[in-house]
């Protein structure tokens, strides 16, 4: 840890508020649109913690488990490995589902094989429009299956739900059908791609007074210390279960799954992606402060708030790291780092000041060195490294194997951003 803390490296941050993209230009014109740079010292995703440079794949392997440990240790927590009970049961398959569009799939994935312990549907549909095993987009939800639509088969989750003021203190009712955030599920399935969501209270509670609920009850021996398993862990490990089971479905490709998630799940979609490399690609849309966004650059959300708010969702550890975001010796950028080379999007939404899209943009920026060394473009920008002057425009996409975009609007999930998704599965999966 000490060696972490004392080595910086001190690329420039150039913040851009208000100034035109050049990403639309052939080159930067940095006299034109004059950057104004802050120095902040942030961790060096390819220097290993004993000071040693990375130069090669191999050596990334090794700095990667680094990565994955200090993560571990200080912030998302310790997570059990796949349970050698755990059973999976298809208890509906319907090939006439969505007007005859797709095929339905709900399975049961029983944690620890016993029916009365704990245990998440996954809701499944796959397009008929397309052939051969199906390239999917698997989704870590807010609200039970059955608030993705008024698909009125849908079942309803047995597990606490929360209210409209965010109080988990309701059972599912029907009421509730398709009442979650946009998930354009016929958008996705016309472009040829399968849909799969997963309840996020079905792995473990978003409740600091119940924490101990769901998966997490089931390994004592992984609460009480620092590096506890915390209920991001959880929601990312879930996310792993359903791979397990999507291994097991021939109509399902499963070497081609995006993890998807929004917001506080788009922090969970990018443990997952980072700590499991079975998932194809990342998809993080606003996921903002315990997610893409650098604590260093000191705005948005704070560590203090995501710790007293959420207490829940991160180890014990991170609070000791309260009012230290801009000091912190390691930051975001290293989380995305360690999902490459494989493609992960990041979405920013201009208003929301709370995610901040420049800590977004940049985490992008600062993950980027390592896509390069693996032989892939990271984030693409105009004119030469180390950083680009200026942020891309509000509406623009970034495409490269990290690709990033910021749209007008507030913080949420919309059509748009699932079309910038689409056009990244287009370039990496078919
Ligand atoms: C709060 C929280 C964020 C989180 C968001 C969400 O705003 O501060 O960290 O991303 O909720 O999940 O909607």
């Amino acid at each position: 840890m000490t060696s972490v803390l004392t080595r910086w490296f001190g690329l420039a941050l150039l913040l851009t508020t208000g100034l035109t993209s050049a990403y639309s230009q052939e080159q930067l014109r940095p006299d034109s649109v004059p950057p104004r740079p802050v120095v902040l010292p942030i961790a060096d995703p390819l220097t290993m913690n004993n000071g040693s440079k990375v130069n090669t794949a191999g050596q990334w392997a090794k700095r990667r488990e680094e990565i994955l440990q200090l993560f571990t240790a200080e912030e998302y927590g310790q997570s059990p490995s796949r349970p050698a009970k755990m059973t999976f049961k298809v208890f509906e398959t319907d090939k006439h589902a969505l007007n005859d569009k797709a095929t339905r799939k709900q399975v049961t994935v029983l944690f620890n094989g016993q029916p009365d312990g704990p245990q998440m549907d996954i809701l499944i549909y796959l397009p008929h429009s397309v052939k051969g095993p199906i390239p999917l987009i698997l989704q870590l939800g807010f609200g039970g299956n059955y608030t993705l639509s008024d698909d009125s088969a849908v079942r309803l989750t047995s597990t606490w739900v929360a209210s409209g003021k965010g109080v988990i203190d309701h059972r599912a009712t029907e009421a509730c059908r398709g009442k979650g955030p946009n998930n354009d599920v016929e958008l996705i399935l016309s472009r040829g791609y399968g849909f799969a969501t997963i309840y996020c209270g079905d792995i473990a509670a978003d409740d600091k007074d119940s924490s101990k609920d769901g998966v997490l009850r089931l390994y004592p021996g992984l609460q009480d210390r620092p590096d506890n398993f915390s209920t991001i862990g959880a929601w990312a490990w879930g996310l792993s279960r359903a791979l397990d089971y999507m291994e097991t479905d021939k109509d399902i490709d499963a070497r081609k799954v995006a993890v998807f998630g929004f917001s506080r799940l788009g922090k969970a979609a990018l443990w997952a992606g980072a700590t499991d490399e079975r998932f194809a690609m990342v998809i993080s849309n606003e996921s903002g402060a315990g997610g893409v966004k650098l604590f260093h650059s000191g705005r948005g959300e704070t560590i203090k708030h995501l710790c007293t708010a959420f207490p829940h969702w991160f180890c014990a550890r991170f609070s000791h790291y309260i009012d230290q975001d801009t000091l912190l010796p390691f930051d975001q950028h290293l989380v995305v780092a360690a999902i490459a080379p494989r493609p992960i999007c990041i979405g920013s939404a201009e208003g929301d000041k709370n995610s901040d899209p420049e800590g977004e943009f940049y985490s992008a920026v600062y993950a980027s060195p390592v896509y390069r060394l693996l032989g892939t473009t990271g984030l693409p920008w105009p004119g030469h490294p180390p950083v680009p002057a200026a942020m891309p425009s509000v509406g623009e996409t970034v495409a490269g194997q990290i690709q990033y975009h910021i749209r007008p609007g507030s913080h949420g999930i919309i059509t748009y951003d699932w079309e910038q998704y689409l056009n990244a599965m287009d370039r990496f999966f078919k």
